[in-house]
């Protein structure tokens, strides 16, 4: 059965803007909108009824694999199978087969880590600015933001890998690695700067023989830096864990130290 071509030169785009519709002889239209998203659109009639499917945007697809594409799909036609739905069956077997793949990638989180994140992800999915209460929480839970969650999450926020990576290392609160036992931050604003704050990090940093941001071997101190504490009037401070400390000297840096790795 040959496609039927149809013109609607009066359609409206979902929006509701007018669209200019131009044909081509072997029944491709191709449909171009006022914000220029053009796409691919075949026309057909099987059992009576016209309908329509789209074949990918212009330029991504050429008018050369548009026509090859119109083939496939008249072939269809003629086989009384409906383009549409075949489409859409193939595009729900690659959805499950990247949400497969999704779930390879988690591989190091636990089912139950994998449940909470989700529980996160839907709790914050329709509040504006979702992205910052969500990876409080899940840093609040998990002490870190997963890498392997950025995949879900792209998914579930419509948003790309690339996209939630910039987020997560714009902020230098959150980690991507699970921290060690005890977290010592070390405030390098103005205020601790100007009251020596740098010679307590080279001291914290020479102590425990590690830079910011890495974990002592035995895997109970972490080191990193943060900008005030709002403890400015005791600078320099420093927090261990959820605690502030101001004043601070090197032997204090010693008694705190000392303290975390007996706990
Ligand atoms: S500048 Fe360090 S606590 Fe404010």
């Amino acid at each position: 059965m040959p496609l039927n071509v149809r013109q609607v030169e009066n359609a409206k785009c979902p929006s509701n803007k007018p669209m200019k519709v131009f044909f081509d002889a072997d029944g491709l239209s191709l449909r171009v909108t006022k914000n220029q998203m053009k796409s691919w659109i075949v026309q057909y009639q099987l059992n009576g009824k016209r309908n329509n499917v789209s074949i990918g945007s212009y330029p991504k697809v050429s008018l050369v694999d548009a026509r090859k594409e119109c083939s496939v799909i008249k072939k269809m036609v003629s086989d009384g199978k409906d383009p549409k739905i075949v489409r859409q069956m193939q595009k729900a077997e690659v959805a499950a087969s990247e949400t497969l793949e999704t779930i390879k990638n988690l591989k190091t989180l636990s089912s139950k880590q994998l449940e909470k994140i989700n529980e996160y992800v839907e709790k914050y999915q329709n509040v504006p600015g979702a992205l910052l209460p969500l990876m409080h929480a899940i840093q609040d839970d998990f002490g870190f933001i997963p890498e392997e969650s950025y995949k879900f999450i792209s998914k579930a926020y419509n948003l790309s890998i690339a996209e939630i990576h910039g987020f997560v290392t714009f902020y230098h609160h959150f980690r991507t690695h699970l921290p060690g036992k005890n977290i010592l931050q070390i405030c390098r604003a103005e205020s601790c700067q100007a009251m020596g704050s740098e010679n307590i990090e080279n001291y914290c940093q020479e102590k425990l023989g590690i830079n910011y941001h890495q974990t002592t071997e035995d895997n109970l101190i972490t080191l990193e830096p943060v900008y005030c504490l709002g403890n400015c009037a005791c600078s320099p401070a420093i927090m261990i864990n959820k605690e502030v400390v101001g004043r601070v000297t090197p032997k204090k840096i010693d008694q705190i130290i000392s303290k975390a790795r007996e706990d």
